[in-house]
């Protein structure tokens, strides 16, 4: 059993770093720290269309997207963001700004408030879609905060 473990965990691992060399050679800081967003993404699209009536709300359903956004926003993301892995070094790789790792950079700040934001969401995504648009708000603006101040611009 124990055996079995370890061979399934290491299939995993290779099957992994596969992905993240293959092909074009990806950086794995920046194949991380994509993966984040998209959860982001994934989870906050799932509460958008429920505010929004475009999939029926569903209390279990609403309940687990807010508290993934909970575990997101508190999960340490030292690991991938780190200095060397910007659009200064890797060019098109990754739309990661420098001004991030400057002494003046309020991406942590921006990190708390969307952590704070979505706890919030978290109290209220169970009890119907009425309350889930209001509190949706400012977790959006965090996600549009970071991306204007830190990300390569969509134009
Ligand atoms: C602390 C800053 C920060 C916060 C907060 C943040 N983002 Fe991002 N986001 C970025 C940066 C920087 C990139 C570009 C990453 C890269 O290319 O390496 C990015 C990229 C993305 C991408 C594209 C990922 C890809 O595969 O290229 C999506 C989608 C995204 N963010 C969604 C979100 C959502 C949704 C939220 C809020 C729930 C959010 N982000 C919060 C900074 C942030």
């Amino acid at each position: 059993m124990k055996l079995l473990l370890v061979l399934s965990l290491s299939a995993i691992v290779a099957t992994a770093t596969s992905v993240s060399a293959g092909g074009h050679g990806g950086n794995p800081a920046v194949t991380a720290r994509k993966a984040h967003m998209q959860l982001y993404q994934h989870n906050l699209m799932i509460l958008g269309n429920m505010a929004r009536g475009n999939t029926e709300y569903d209390t279990a359903a609403a309940q687990a997207a807010a508290d993934n956004l909970v575990s997101l926003s508190t999960l340490s993301q030292a690991g991938y963001w780190i200095p060397g892995t910007t659009n200064a070094e890797l060019g098109d790789e990754t739309r990661l700004l420098p001004a991030v790792f400057e002494a003046d950079s309020t991406a942590r700040q921006i990190g708390a408030d969307l952590a704070a934001a979505s706890v919030a969401l978290a109290a209220v995504a169970g009890t119907g879609p009425e309350a889930v648009g209001p509190a949706l708000g400012p977790v959006g603006a965090a996600c549009t905060a970071c991306h204007r101040a830190y990300r390569v611009s969509d134009n």
